[in-house]
């Protein structure tokens, strides 16, 4: 059966549908993937960027990284792929987005009930008491900004080696155990735990709808329905499906 057809009626028929997303939703929108030849980890190993040890050793090199990528990310708009999705939630055919992206823009296409897995770059959290600044980039400091607390602020995204925001992780459990259908997005399938809600659906009982343009170690164990292509072509058009 058509792929795109089999992943309409299950959407039509499930009472609970969430979407998990990757990098890949935002490739359309200009902005890198992490993995792969041009992918930003090839550019800038993880290890020196992306930990929390890195960071803590020598913040102002992570902060100069950082402040690249945000306004990368300040300068991107939503593709078709995003609004899609945001589409589906006010059709009433999507109760939740967990979203491992950092760049805002499922909430800027429209979605409102989205789940930031990893956090998001538009923001500075204060590692002791939590508070939040919005990240103003049009201030190039060479270092990070001090709480008023006294604390050194980073980034409000999950580095490796950070645990993913409590009230997330254990939310996106809870979906991923009791929906009917899970879309999943533009991703590699590589970083636990986002990489097991699929899996956690799947073992529910949930229907799978997997959109990416290449296969990913889902495709083959959990995936009924693999849509392939660039998200902003395929997930437009399975939601012309599910209005048909
Ligand atoms: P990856 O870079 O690992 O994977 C991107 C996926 O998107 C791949 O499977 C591509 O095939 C797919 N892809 C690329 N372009 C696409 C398009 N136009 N349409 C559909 N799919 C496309 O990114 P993630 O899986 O999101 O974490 O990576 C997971 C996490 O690893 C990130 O959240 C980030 C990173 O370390 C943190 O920074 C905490």
């Amino acid at each position: 059966m058509d792929p795109f057809r089999l992943a309409a009626e299950a959407l039509k028929s499930s009472g609970l549908t969430i979407a998990v997303t990757g990098a890949g939703i935002s490739a359309e929108s200009g902005i890198p993937t992490f993995r792969g030849n041009d992918g930003i980890w090839t550019k800038y190993p993880p290890d020196e960027y992306a930990t929390i040890d890195a960071y803590n050793a020598d913040p102002d090199k992570v902060w100069k990284f950082w402040l690249e990528l945000a306004a990368t990310l300040g300068g991107s708009q939503p593709n078709p792929a995003h609004y899609a999705l945001a589409e589906l939630e006010a059709m009433g055919k999507l109760e939740a987005l967990i979203t491992q992206n950092i760049d805002n823009l499922h909430e800027v296409a429209g979605s409102n009930n989205v789940i930031e897995y990893h956090g998001n770059a538009h923001w500075l959290v204060c590692p002791r008491c939590r508070h939040r600044d919005p990240l103003d980039l049009s201030q190039q400091t060479n270092s990070p900004p001090y709480c008023f607390c006294g604390t050194l602020m980073k980034p409000d995204v999950v580095m490796f080696g950070e645990a993913i925001p409590s009230q997330a992780l254990v939310e996106s459990a809870r979906l991923a155990e009791t929906c009917n259908c899970l879309i999943v997005v533009g991703t590699s399938a590589q970083v636990y735990p986002a990489a097991r809600l699929p899996v956690l659906a799947r073992q529910n009982g949930a229907f799978i709808i997997e959109a990416n343009i290449e296969e990913t170690d889902f495709t083959a164990s959990v995936t009924h329905a693999f849509l392939k292509g660039p998200a902003g072509e395929t997930l437009p058009k399975l939601v012309g499906y599910v209005k048909g």
